[in-house]
């Protein structure tokens, strides 16, 4: 338990009335594939918006412990902050930029980490075109990686669902992340594309070592996946185990995987 790249202790989120996340405590080692699961506005995504500097959670410590070994108090910090340190994701909703074709896209994410931001990687001023080159060559290479090389000039909007899911994916491994944090990153997709992007999700962890936090409703592809995982209900916390014993364990039963399991069964 000594080498965390995330641990989040007591944290509780509340928007007026609503407590999105109470009292929430769960940890990830380096280099783990982590998911977190839990029924609709269990507070999932919170959960992601508090780890990556969108929320501000009113209790706890979340601390992040980045590629130079030095822990990062998350709350309070703002979001570029978060991802300048090494935390990536991609969103529920996407988020791309969809008349840009692939290429563009994946390349805007890589140049924002240079620091250039969005308007300067499009503007191209003199004080840019030096490391184009290397981010042209970067934006290549990822998507390579994710399979894209022929859709380099395809716009976005055309893109099947998996193809712009794995381009999310591109998107955030751009900004060279230590951990990338998916929130459903197969929703949408057929059951063939569900598989691809397994073989992906994992190949990111095995092949350029960044760590994984996943959100899925998909149970096949979540189990399939994940070496631990978390539950959540109503934003607490409610199990924590490997995929055997989250399966086996009867309050999570009750409260998720009995629809859940009926899902599995029909994929
Ligand atoms: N910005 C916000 N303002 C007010 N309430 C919010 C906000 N963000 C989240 N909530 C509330 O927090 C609770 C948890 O929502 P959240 O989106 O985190 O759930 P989720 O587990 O991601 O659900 P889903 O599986 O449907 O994506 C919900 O009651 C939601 O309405
Ligand atoms: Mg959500």
């Amino acid at each position: 338990m000594s080498d965390l790249i995330f641990d989040v202790r007591n944290v509780t989120l509340r928007f007026g009335g609503v407590v999105s996340l109470n009292d929430v405590s769960l940890h990830q080692g380096r280099g783990e594939i982590l998911a977190v699961i839990g029924p609709n506005g269990a507070g999932k995504t919170s959960l992601f918006n508090s780890l990556t500097g969108l929320y501000r959670p009113q209790e706890g410590v979340i601390t992040f412990q980045g590629r130079d070994g030095v822990p990062l108090s998350i709350i309070g910090k703002k979001a570029h902050r978060v991802s300048a340190a090494g935390v990536a994701r991609t969103f529920q909703a996407s988020r791309m930029f969809s008349a840009l074709t692939t290429f563009e896209n994946v390349k805007i994410g890589a140049e924002s980490h240079r620091g250039i931001g969005v308007l300067g990687a499009m503007v191209r001023g003199p004080r840019t075109r030096r490391g184009e080159h290397e981010s042209d060559q970067r934006t290549l290479d990822l998507l390579a990686f994710v399979g894209l090389q022929e859709k380099a000039n395809v716009v976005s909007a055309s893109l099947s669902y998996g193809d712009r899911r794995r381009l999310e994916i591109a998107r955030g491994l751009a900004t060279n992340p230590q951990v990338l944090l998916l929130d459903e990153p197969a929703a949408g997709t057929n059951p063939a594309e569900k598989i691809q992007l397994t073989e992906l999700i994992r190949r990111v962890r095995d092949e350029r070592g960044v760590s994984i936090l996943l959100i899925e409703h998909d149970m096949k592809l979540v189990m399939a996946l994940a070496e631990r995982l978390y539950v959540l209900n109503f934003g607490s916390v409610i199990a924590e185990g490997t995929p055997d014993e989250i399966r086996a364990n009867p309050a999570v039963i009750e409260a998720y995987l009995g629809s859940a399991e009926q899902t599995e069964d029909r994929a």
